[in-house]
């Protein structure tokens, strides 16, 4: 019986008998492995002796990491403090196992068990194996450390890039959030367009690299250091018709929906990455723009602050963002509470089998991941911005789901609807109005009795670290014609600065600093209304809302956030949080993540 196995495993474990739980687990998790509980035991097993090599019960040598890429996703929003077990357990697994192949990566990118960020540590060190790709990895870093331009890049360095199979599907699923990366991808695009500006073909291998590398800069919106040189080729190019490569290398700079060239003929009947390419770059776009008048309206308002926050997510929906997400694992609503606030008592509605479910602000959808997953949740989602309403009911729909209920408008009408619902989710949203309370009245409104308010709101604790850095960028960008050239000022000003700007490492190793969208939403927005725990709380209680937990998405801050209650000696609760945010403030990520319940 594994259950019992299991149990007896955790207990060697517990009296350091690494090696017998090993063994017990292995076969406990032959039998299978429901829950994820055998996974997890393994997982505090190897992260205890990464030394141990693993053999089952016959004596035949286990691949850990295959084990535990294999093992059925742990719910990260039941069982976070597992999952990062397994996680921490992935990332060792990756270093002390030589086995691991880059065709391995593959298939577990391509299974989409779990988000591909998950797979990063192990990419890094995967790829590093290969001499030529670690030599230009490692001058990437030190020009990202010294502030220099991106490293020269070869032939033979554009083979080791081509070989990096997993990289190259990687960045065409999600953003890239380092900045040697960023550099090694630079010096390969100009490497790659200095071939097309002469003419000479790309072998097959470096076409498909250039597709990947643009479905890359499509998703940060071209948000990568272009020099002047560069500027000058590209026009070269640009008049050329019918040039496959030139088409291919021209869509890592610009946007290939607005190309003056039309999509070479040959190209569309291929595959691969470059059938990638032209879904995300050109017939995505499109079929969003017939999207966008087609979602109804509950009306906005004409106010200055909200047209400039309407205008601002037009240009620039936020955040930007690709596949990878599994969201056919349902979990009941109070099992996801249960998983981010330990001992919340469970409400009247939270096992009902229609949830009413409301989403206010939802953004270009990535908001939308956690409550699609709530086990029959009816979900209505609004926004003011079509744009951002598009690309959500894109994404959401290429999810497999169609039961969204989409309306553009102000939150504040929401009444208009008509309805009631047992959960609103509003993240990042009513810090970006004139009022951000005027705002909570109208989600209380829409919120039944008993009912929870997800409410996420920029740490003023936080922002004020980024201060510093949102000055020189705000003074950079100012005078820029497009929000790309913001960007580009902007990020160019605080890597400039980098030695000197407070807390300007903390940008930069922020995921939004690495898009266009993002980085503008980060460092250039004309409205904020920051607050500290202890104001959302007080500012709440006059709406009737009783918080009931605040959570933090990184386990290692939430460890020590634990660690500080119990050294001040404090009750859990919200004074010990308000403790923690003023003590370390970069815990909170840009938002303090607060669950209120309606009172009445
Ligand atoms: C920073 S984005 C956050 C998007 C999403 N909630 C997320 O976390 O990914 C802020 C979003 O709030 C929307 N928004 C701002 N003011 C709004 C209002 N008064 N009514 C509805 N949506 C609003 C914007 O259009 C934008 O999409």
């Amino acid at each position: 019986m594994s259950a019992q196995q299991l149990t007896e495993a955790e207990s060697l474990l517990a009296a350091g008998r690494v090696e017998d739980a090993i063994r017990l687990t292995l076969d406990a998790l032959a039998k299978g492995d429901a829950d994820g509980r055998g996974l997890v035991i393994l997982a505090e097993c190897l992260l205890q002796r990464p030394d141990i090599a693993l053999t089952d019960q016959q004596g035949r040598a286990v691949d850990a990491l295959m084990l535990l890429l294999d093992g059925p996703a742990i719910d990260a929003r039941s069982a976070p403090k597992q999952r990062f077990t397994w996680q921490q357990a992935m990332a060792r697994a990756s270093s002390s196992l030589p086995r691991i192949s880059q065709e391995m990566l593959l298939d577990a990118l391509g299974a989409s068990l779990v988000p591909p960020e998950e797979y990063l540590q192990i990419l890094g060190v995967v790829s590093l194996r290969d001499p030529d790709w670690a030599r230009l990895m490692h001058q990437a870093e030190q020009c990202a450390a010294d502030g220099s331009a991106h490293p020269d890049c070869t032939d033979e360095d554009l083979d080791a890039a081509a070989r990096q199979q997993a990289w190259l599907t990687y960045w065409r699923l999600r953003p890239n959030a380092n900045l040697a990366i960023e550099l090694v991808l630079t010096a390969i695009r100009r490497r790659l367009l200095e071939h097309a500006v002469v003419g000479r073909p790309l072998a097959t291998a470096w076409q498909e690299m250039a597709a990947s590398l643009a479905v890359q800069a499509h998703l940060n919106e071209f948000v990568w250091r272009e020099d002047e040189t560069e500027t000058t080729w590209l026009a070269t190019i640009s008049g050329r018709a019918a040039d496959t490569d030139g088409w291919l290398v021209a869509a890592m700079y610009r946007d290939a929906a607005e190309a003056q060239q039309p999509l070479p003929v040959d190209l569309s009947s291929r595959g691969g990455a470059i059938a990638d390419l032209i879904d995300f770059a050109v017939d995505a776009p499109r079929q969003r723009r017939q999207m966008v008048d087609e979602l109804p309206t509950i009306g906005t308002s004409a106010d200055t602050i909200t047209s400039l926050v309407r205008d601002f997510y037009e240009t620039t929906p936020y955040p930007r963002w690709r596949h990878g997400y599994d969201i056919s694992f349902a979990t009941p609503y109070a099992n996801w509470l249960a998983g981010r606030f330990p001992g919340i008592a469970e409400p009247d509605f939270a096992r009902v089998p229609r949830l009413d479910l409301l989403v206010a602000g939802c953004g270009t959808g990535h908001a939308l991941i956690n409550p699609l997953q709530y086990h029959g949740a009816r979900i209505t989602a609004v926004d003011l911005s079509r744009s951002s309403l598009a690309y959500a009911r894109q994404m959401v729909e290429g999810c497999g789901r169609h039961d969204v209920d989409f309306h553009h408008g102000d939150l504040r009408r929401i009444s208009t609807l008509g309805r009631q619902f047992d959960v609103v989710e509003c993240t990042g949203v009513v810090h970006h109005m004139a009022d951000p309370w005027e705002g909570v009245a109208a989600l209380v409104e829409v919120l039944r009795p008993g009912g929870h308010l997800l409410l996420s709101i920029y740490s003023r604790h936080f922002r004020d670290l980024l201060q510093p850095a949102m000055r020189i960028a705000h003074a950079a960008a100012d005078g820029r014609a497009t929000p790309r050239e913001q960007v580009q000022a902007a990020r160019a000003a605080v890597l400039a600065g980098r030695r000197t700007i407070p807390h300007a490492d903390l940008v930069m190793t922020m995921q939004d600093f690495f898009l266009t969208s993002d980085c503008r939403d980060l460092l250039l927005h004309p409205v904020e209304h920051p607050m500290t725990v202890h104001e959302m709380v007080t500012g709440a209680a006059r709406f009737g809302l009783q918080p009931l937990g605040l959570f933090l998405a990184n386990p290692f801050w939430r460890l020590r956030a634990e660690q500080h209650r119990q050294a001040a000696g404090l009750a859990p609760g919200l004074t010990a949080w308000a403790a923690f945010e003023a003590d370390q403030p970069a815990a909170f990520d840009n938002m303090i993540n607060l669950l209120f319940a309606k009172t009445g």
